[in-house]
């Protein structure tokens, strides 16, 4: 099958040519999928895409014209997919679960850590001679209760590696999880868990029920001085409501591996280029905010589960095989 990726960069090339066991022809395009790059798409059967392009009705129209059959996403979420239009077009739409549920919660157990223990300002300091201990005391997660907005792959992962870290955890879900229950996690309501968690990680996916899950009147139920990981999608956290919270002090470290406007700037090297996104500068002003731009997915056992997944996609999408991957 001919397959375009879009917004590719070298290690998807790196992981896609070597697990090609079904020789597909591939051709990797760095731009991303916008209106105007859809055309792009001509003379191709399927559209590899990822988390932040454009899957809007107007995109999707575009390709269906020039043939495209199928769009594989290489990654869970599909926030990004208008799901309606695809079923309109004809096209239809996979998506790879869980290629390393462990991966995420594995990251956002770094977020945690890195902001109770200061690890990235000791770093710096020690390069520079200073191996003062002043303002590095952080605190122990031992004992602590961590809030879990979402128990699917990623938030049972997260769950047990909090129960190994000695922690009492809480968690919210449209569906409690019976397994999680058992080896002693408590299903409480969202007030109850942003009232009584100290750490709250979210895990629940981007759709119009978890838009702005955090905004002004969920911070105003946290501890004061809490810490919020996302590491999810950025549009579950009003950045707003979360820079107000951190300079009123009730929010105490904000942890984020994604960020609403983050199309805009990640997967991108910016360096010598003037950011527009003054929310985003804010953020990265605040001593207790840390930042990671989509690398909680980034390790080599995912990118290669990612691939073989995704080329088990196409073949079922070949031999007419409706599985669980497929997203309406
Ligand atoms: P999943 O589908 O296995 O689990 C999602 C869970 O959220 C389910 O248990 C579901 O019942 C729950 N949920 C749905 N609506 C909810 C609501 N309104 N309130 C509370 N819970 C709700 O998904 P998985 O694999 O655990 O991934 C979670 C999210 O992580 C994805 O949607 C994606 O946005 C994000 N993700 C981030 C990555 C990164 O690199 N940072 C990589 C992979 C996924």
């Amino acid at each position: 099958m001919k397959i375009a990726f879009f917004s590719s960069k070298s290690y998807d090339r790196t992981f896609f040519e070597k697990h090609n066991d079904a020789e597909h022809e591939l051709t990797f395009f760095e731009t991303s999928l916008e209106p105007h790059t859809a055309k792009l798409a001509e003379g191709f059967e399927a559209i590899c895409a990822f988390v932040n392009d454009d899957l809007s009705e107007e995109v999707i129209q575009c390709i269906a014209e020039f043939g495209v059959k199928l769009i594989v996403l290489r990654c869970a979420g599909f926030n990004n997919a208008d799901l309606e239009a695809s079923e309109k077009y004809g096209l239809k739409v996979y998506r790879v679960p869980a290629y390393s549920p462990e991966a995420v919660a594995e990251h956002a157990l770094a977020l945690i850590l890195t902001l109770s223990r200061k690890t990235h300002k000791a770093y710096n300091r020690i390069r520079e001679n200073n191996f003062s201990l002043e303002k590095l005391n952080g605190f122990n997660l031992h004992g602590k209760t961590v809030g879990v907005i979402g128990t699917g792959a990623i938030g049972v992962a997260f769950c047990k590696i909090m129960l190994g870290m000695g922690c009492k955890v809480l968690a919210y879900d449209i569906k409690v999880n019976e397994e999680l229950e058992k080896r002693g996690v408590k299903f409480v309501s969202l007030v109850e868990l942003l009232e009584k968690s100290f750490i709250i990680s979210l895990h629940c996916p981007l759709n119009p029920s978890t838009k702005y899950l955090m905004d002004e009147a969920a911070f105003s139920k946290v501890q004061t001085g809490a810490m919020l990981i996302n590491t999810s999608r950025g549009g579950l956290v009003n950045t707003k409501d979360a820079v107000h919270a951190l300079k009123e002090g009730k929010l105490g470290y904000l942890g984020i591996d994604v960020y609403e406007q983050e199309g805009d700037l990640f997967f991108k090297d910016l360096s010598e280029v003037v950011i527009q996104d003054d929310v985003i500068s804010r953020l990265m002003t605040f001593p207790n905010v840390l930042i990671t731009a989509h690398q909680g997915f980034f390790t080599n056992e995912a990118l290669a589960e990612i691939a073989t997944v995704t080329y088990q996609n196409i073949a079922d999408f070949e031999q007419g095989i409706e599985t669980g991957n497929v997203v309406k």
